[in-house]
């Protein structure tokens, strides 16, 4: 029996991202450059970047292209493959666009079970396939703590790029997942997760976000994110700052894994939470009848989490009537102090 995937992690999935503080200062002195086919860059912080393919006289045609890998978030190697590359197609997704092509990121230690790494790409092309993407390859190091997951690459129409920057006052903001699946992995490396609910979260995990995003297609959508690595918070302040809004979410409208309150209130708290709410907190108002164990939940980093979308009050009504598993967490105002309310 080999050793739990997990056991060696410091950080599972998504929380395993670099501190977003870290991250926004180094970026600050790194040079920008312009391109008159840069139709979505890296400087809104949006899920992924697009560029114009549009020939002169040609079809409109954009490709949109994203990177995503990280540590072990379950024991299963399978599982943890699959996991890796619903998560690296998400921001695809969250962009309106279709993954056609994938290259894999691959960090396996050279002492290693060769079957180990076998089902984690065998996990991982099973689903970049159930995408209807390709695998063109891919690239490997030899290290000790195991990485993996795909940089993708989508085609869009470039008149219908959703970005994080386009809510609008009047909207209503819906959610498609649950929260916690940090907290519920860091239940399973505490060991005090039980195993039904590292199930639900696993089923959730997997779960493209294909149905959402081609929900989406035919709606009139102001703004567009995967909520992933800087939690839900995280992604909402993102789209707050971008759309010079304020986003008021209804802390009780939230749905959470099975167990995610309780592995919570145990304090199964990530270090990636704790760098998310020292990143986001000054951008938030928050109710102070909201429980600590629910408002931790808000900075949880999320590994193949949902989208979050922006939208018209009556796109929102045929969005939930295509995607039975979304609901409402909010609304859009004016920028009012903090771009960030959570409510009761
Ligand atoms: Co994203
Ligand atoms: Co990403
Ligand atoms: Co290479």
């Amino acid at each position: 029996m080999a050793a739990r995937l997990t056991a060696n992690v410091k950080a599972g999935g998504c929380a395993s991202k670099l501190s977003p503080k870290i991250l926004d200062q180094a970026l600050r002195s790194v040079p920008r450059m312009t391109n008159e086919h840069v139709l979505v860059g890296y400087d809104t912080a949006d899920d992924a970047g697009v560029y114009d393919l549009t020939l002169p006289g040609g079809a409109p045609l954009a490709m949109v292209q994203t990177v995503d890998f990280f540590t072990p978030i379950v024991d299963d190697p399978y599982t943890f493959g699959g996991i890796a590359a619903a998560n690296a197609l998400s921001d695809v997704y969250a962009m309106g666009g279709r993954p056609v092509t994938a290259l894999s990121l691959v960090v396996f230690p050279g002492k290693g079970e060769v079957t180990e790494l076998e089902q984690i790409l065998k996990g991982g092309a099973d689903k970049i396939h159930e995408a209807g993407c390709v695998i063109l390859g891919g690239h490997s190091i030899s290290e000790d703590e195991i990485k993996f997951g795909y940089s993708v690459t989508g085609l869009i129409d470039p008149r219908r790029i959703l970005t994080n920057t386009g809510a609008k006052p009047g909207d209503v903001l819906v959610f498609t997942k649950r929260i916690g699946t940090g907290v519920v992995s860091t239940a399973l490396k505490k060991g005090i997760v039980a195993q039904e609910d590292m199930n639900a979260s696993i089923k959730q995990m997997l779960t493209l976000n294909r149905h959402a995003a081609e929900a989406m297609q035919p709606l009139e959508v102001h703004g567009c994110t995967d909520v992933t690595g800087f939690g839900l918070l995280g992604h909402a302040r993102e789209m707050a700052l971008g759309s010079n809004v304020t986003l008021e979410i209804t802390a009780s409208s939230i749905r959470y894994l099975p167990g995610a309150i309780e592995y919570s209130k145990a304090g199964a708290h990530s270090g990636g939470l704790h760098n998310n709410r020292d990143f986001v907190e000054s951008c938030v108002y928050m109710d102070p009848g909201i429980p600590v164990e629910i408002q931790a939940l808000l900075y949880d980093p999320q590994t193949s989490g949902g989208l979050l979308i922006s939208l018209p009050a009556g796109e929102a009504e045929k969005f939930l009537a295509a995607q039975t598993e979304a609901y409402v967490i909010g609304k859009v105002t004016e920028r009012q102090t903090k771009p960030l309310e959570v409510k009761l």
